[in-house]
């Protein structure tokens, strides 16, 4: 009853920045994501009948209460799927190129879900490994799939039908992502808390959502045609939208630090120069930069000379759940 299973993060150009339904993780807006390569996590899950409970085991030390009792309520939606009362151990290890605070939970739980059912004698289809995978952190529904993938809000209040699907598969787009990491990165609103706060208070919410899914559309198509100047500039734009609605929240905050401001200027400044590069922005102050292969040198000599980049780490589109 073991097995181990690896996902890659995603990053969104369609937002997911608000829950219908808490408890089921059940977004308020269809959302889109491209995989990443350069972010990965590793689980293994391992069921044995002498536990008395899960325990898990992060980057080879033991992890800390929050996340340990995260990993025990998604694995007891395991058991009640396969019907044996049965713990783990879990052990997880993030590939993350440095240590800068772009671990996600959008893979380990992808990585979770995959591992832990395998392990437990469950076969699901990739559409149910992401339902499942869902229950445990929204964006981590995105990960079952490499390229770029939508997640369905759906519109059953059971969640059946609020799962992601790919729309387009990581050879289909030869792009890059550039995460560029920040030097001080201070504690931030975490994303479970910012999106329910701003559904709450933001009088700005509801423009947000009806834009929303207007940019859904657009996307999707300017992923079809390779349209990058119209998939960038949709992205970015949704970026902002989102982040604008944390503005209008009561109280107030945003994820931005002096350091992203100039980071979003350079990207901007680049493309006033002819080189077309988008950002976007999740909840945290790292931004992410989209660009074609052609403009690497230019993108990193620029994005480098900025105060405050302290490294920048180069994705392609990556590839969905695989199992070692
Ligand atoms: C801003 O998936 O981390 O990155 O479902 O509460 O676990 P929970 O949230 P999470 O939220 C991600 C929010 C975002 C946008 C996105 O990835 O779509």
């Amino acid at each position: 009853m073991k097995a181990t299973a690896r996902a890659h993060t995603n990053i969104a150009l369609i937002k997911y920045w608000g829950k219908r339904n808490e408890s089921l993780i059940l977004p308020a807006n269809s959302n889109l994501s491209v995989t990443l390569d350069g972010f990965s996590t590793e689980t293994t899950v391992h069921f044995q009948e002498h536990l008395t409970e899960d325990s898990f085991i992060l980057n080879e030390q033991s992890a800390e209460e929050d996340a340990r009792t995260k990993i025990a309520v998604f694995l007891d939606k395991v058991r009640a799927l396969s019907g044996k009362e049965i713990y783990a151990q879990v052990q997880s290890v993030n590939h993350v190129p440095t240590a800068a605070g772009f671990a996600s939970s959008a893979s380990g739980l992808a990585a979770l879900a995959a591992a832990s059912t395998k392990a437990i004698g469950l076969s699901l289809e990739d559409r149910e490994l992401s339902r499942l995978a869902r229950q445990g952190s929204g964006s981590a529904s995105r990960s079952i799939y490499g390229g770029f993938v939508e997640w369905q809000m759906g519109e059953r209040e059971d969640g059946l039908d609020s799962y992601a699907i790919q729309v387009a598969d990581a050879s289909h787009w030869n792009i890059r992502i550039a995460a560029v990491v920040l030097s001080k990165t201070v504690k931030k609103v975490s994303s479970r808390e910012g999106m329910r706060r701003t559904i709450d208070t933001s009088p700005f919410y509801a423009g947000w959502l009806e834009q929303t899914a207007k940019d859904l559309q657009e996307i999707k198509q300017a992923i079809a045609d390779k349209d990058f100047e119209k998939m960038g500039s949709v992205t970015e734009a949704n970026c902002l939208r989102m982040h604008a609605t944390t503005l209008g929240a009561n109280p107030p905050f945003t994820y931005w630090q002096d350091n992203t401001m100039r980071v979003m200027q350079t990207v901007q400044g680049l493309r006033e120069q002819g080189i077309p590069a988008f950002f976007t922005i999740d909840a945290g102050p790292n931004v992410k930069v989209l660009y074609l292969p052609e403009d690497e040198d230019k993108i990193k000599t620029r994005l480098n000379a900025v105060e405050g980049v302290e490294d920048i780490i180069i994705s392609k589109p990556g590839s969905g759940i695989s199992y070692m």
